[in-house]
């Protein structure tokens, strides 16, 4: 979410930064990240990537501008990174956890990340974010509450839970990032859908299935994310309705749902009330815009328990929509709205920043498409594969000024290359300017994009391709601010966001297999200005990789 600190006075934002850190607290955590052949989520043994053995990992639980110190032991045996979806990082890349702004931590090493959850609130969580380790686990839910001076726009439920739910490959990663990345082979569709890493109920070879037990009478509120890898999935509770109050750090205008589609990378709160008899009942997650009548057993059933039921959830799954119907879907997504009276991370009403008459400085018209060229597959953004520079973007602009590792600009950003090519694409976001991005899926399947360090705001979608005409057809009035936005085939998604967080930020492809094999860049937005209260300077235990240690040995 973008707030109009530059209209502040830069004594107001002095009081502002002091008031914060009165009220702030730091959260300390050590996390041993592992790789275990004993969790089995399905039947076969395949290595899960644990958290101090847990899988999914532990919740990060937060208030709005606490600090949190994430010690990192990489156990695995393989460099690791850990990136925190939709945190916001304000005014500081350095702890973004993706393979542009941070050396890897190396096995038999830990790394310390330090940030802030400052300005924010919502529903979120953290992954690993290279290797395709993201397809073997490692991830977690976090939470940022409110501060108690400030308004929720409902009532208190009686418990919250994480629903962290995502489809799953059988494959180890490492066997999957090679047969997606192979020009004669296709990594195949995934084979389950795992809820909060369980398998299904009543299946044969589940072990256990996520059950979540609630009292008769009392309100609910569930934090659903899509964790998976390449599935968008439809989420419904049989006999409830739902009411959906919150995405990635918004608060949505209340809408009543029967179910909800949810896109690789992306969050959302719903309310719950346990209105109906003593009883268990399913909760029902199941792929949507794509074909999968031919997997009947690929979606996800847990179980709804009420303290008194004494009878086991049957009858036929809630149905959901048909599997294919995108008007349903984009007719839902269109019906997700900013609440424009409410506080969130400040009391000032969300409406105040509002889209109505800004006035846009840069457009990125991005199509991606996947391409086998130079022996491998790749994803490629205005057909350029993103190409992993040795050291990352960031320390590269530090140690010396980006040059050698990366020229800034080299592609185009409203249009497309005529040929497909690998290459390091760093584009330059005005700061404190608004950019529109577009993001154009010339692919048969359903695509997400995700912008790190800022909200955006999800103004468009349409079928077939984009030209400026579409404009006429955004909703400027109250859409939604958030960080993934779902991109349907052959269609376009259209968002605006403010560029004031100065830092090297991710814009990249959520879809597990098109990031990997390059679907990705980075925006540069620089802010000259190096007085403290801008950008941070990189933090004292700054981790280099090999090549900079050597770098920088031979200048000393
Ligand atoms: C971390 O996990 C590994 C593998 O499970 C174990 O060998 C090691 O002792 C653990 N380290 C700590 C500090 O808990
Ligand atoms: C999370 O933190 C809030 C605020 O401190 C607290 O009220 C709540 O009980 C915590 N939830 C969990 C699951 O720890
Ligand atoms: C590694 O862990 C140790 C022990 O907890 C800690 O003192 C040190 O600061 C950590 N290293 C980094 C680079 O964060
Ligand atoms: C991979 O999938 C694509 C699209 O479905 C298909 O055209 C291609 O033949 C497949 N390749 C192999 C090796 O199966
Ligand atoms: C549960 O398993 C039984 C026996 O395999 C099957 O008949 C039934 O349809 C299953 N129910 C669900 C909801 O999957
Ligand atoms: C979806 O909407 C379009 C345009 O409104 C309409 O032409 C089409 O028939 C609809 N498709 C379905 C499956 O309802
Ligand atoms: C918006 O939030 C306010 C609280 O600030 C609440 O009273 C109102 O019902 C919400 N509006 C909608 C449409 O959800
Ligand atoms: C949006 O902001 C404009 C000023 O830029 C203001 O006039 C308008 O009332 C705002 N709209 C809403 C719905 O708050
Ligand atoms: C903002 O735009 C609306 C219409 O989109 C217009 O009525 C209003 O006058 C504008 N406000 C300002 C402050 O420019
Ligand atoms: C691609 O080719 C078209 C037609 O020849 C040309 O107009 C366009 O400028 C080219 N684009 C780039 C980025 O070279
Ligand atoms: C991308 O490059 C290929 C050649 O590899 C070319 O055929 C295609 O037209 C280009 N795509 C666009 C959108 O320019
Ligand atoms: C193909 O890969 C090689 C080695 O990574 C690279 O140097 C070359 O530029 C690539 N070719 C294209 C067209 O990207």
């Amino acid at each position: 979410m973008e707030f109009s600190l530059h209209s502040l006075s830069v004594t107001c934002l002095m009081l502002v930064l002091l008031s914060f850190r009165i009220d702030a607290a730091d959260i300390f955590l050590e996390w041993n990240v592992s790789l275990d052949w004993n969790i089995k989520p399905v039947s076969s043994k395949q290595p899960v990537i644990t958290i101090n053995g847990m899988f999914p990992g532990p919740l990060i639980n937060t208030t709005t501008n606490d600090v949190v110190h994430v010690n990192v032991f990489n156990n695995l045996d393989e460099p690791l990174l850990m990136t925190w979806n939709g945190i916001q990082q304000r005014l500081n890349s350095w702890q973004d956890g993706v393979s542009g702004t941070n050396c890897p931590i190396n096995p038999g090493q830990n790394w310390t990340y330090v940030f802030q959850v400052k300005d924010q609130i919502g529903s979120f969580f953290y992954f690993p974010s290279i290797n395709f380790q993201k397809a073997a686990g490692g991830f977690g839910p976090i939470r940022v509450n409110n501060r108690d001076v400030i308004l929720v726009p409902f009532p208190k439920p009686k418990e919250e839970f994480d629903l962290l739910i995502g489809d799953w490959h059988v494959l180890p990663h490492k066997d999957a990032r090679q047969l997606a990345a192979r020009p004669s082979t296709n990594l195949s569709t995934p084979r389950y859908i795992l809820i909060n890493g369980k398998g299904s109920y009543n299946t044969s070879w589940a072990k256990n299935h996520e059950s979540i037990q609630v009292e008769q009478g009392k309100l609910y509120r569930l934090r659903i994310s899509n964790v998976g890898t390449e599935l968008s999935f439809n989420f419904r509770i049989q006999s409830h309705k739902m009411i959906l109050v919150e995405t990635e750090g918004s608060y949505t205008n209340q809408i009543v749902l029967d179910s909800l589609d949810v896109h690789v990378g992306q969050s959302y709160s719903v309310l719950f009330k346990a209105n109906q008899r003593d009883s268990d009942y399913y909760i029902v997650a199941t792929p949507t815009q794509i074909d999968t009548t031919n997997s009947p057993d690929l979606r996800g059933v847990g179980v709804l328990h009420y303290m008194n039921s004494k009878s086991h959830a049957s009858g036929p799954l809630p149905p959901g929509p048909n599997q294919l119907d995108r008007n349903f879907s984009i007719s839902q997504a269109k019906s997700i709205r900013w609440n424009m009276t409410t506080g969130a991370a400040r009391p000032n009403p969300q409406g105040t920043f509002n889209v109505t008459n800004v006035t846009v400085s840069q457009t990125f018209v991005l199509h991606a498409s996947e391409n086998i060229f130079n022996s491998s597959r790749h994803f490629t953004v205005n057909n350029v594969s993103y190409l992993t520079p040795s050291t990352p973007l960031k320390l590269a602009d530090y140690l010396t000024n980006g040059s050698g590792v990366y020229q800034l600009d080299a592609f185009p950003v409203a249009s497309s290359l005529n040929e497909t090519t690998e290459g390091t694409f760093v584009a330059s976001g005005i700061h404190k300017g608004w950019i529109e991005l577009i993001f154009k899926n010339d692919n048969s399947f359903m695509d997400s994009w995700h912008l790190d360090g800022f909200g955006f705001y999800a103004v468009g979608f349409g079928d077939g391709d984009w030209s400026p005409r579409s404009r006429s057809s955004y909703n400027l009035f109250d859409p939604v601010v958030r960080s993934t936005i779902q991109v349907y085939p052959n269609g376009w998604s259209a968002v605006y966001a403010y560029l004031d967080n100065p830092g090297m930020w991710n814009l990249r492809s959520q879809r597990l297999q098109n990031w990997y094999l390059g679907e990705e860049m980075y925006i540069r937005v620089f802010d000259p200005d190096k007085n403290p209260a801008k950008e941070q300077p990189p933090p004292n235990n700054l981790l280099l990789c090999e090549k900079n240690e050597i770098r920088i040995t031979m200048k000393s």
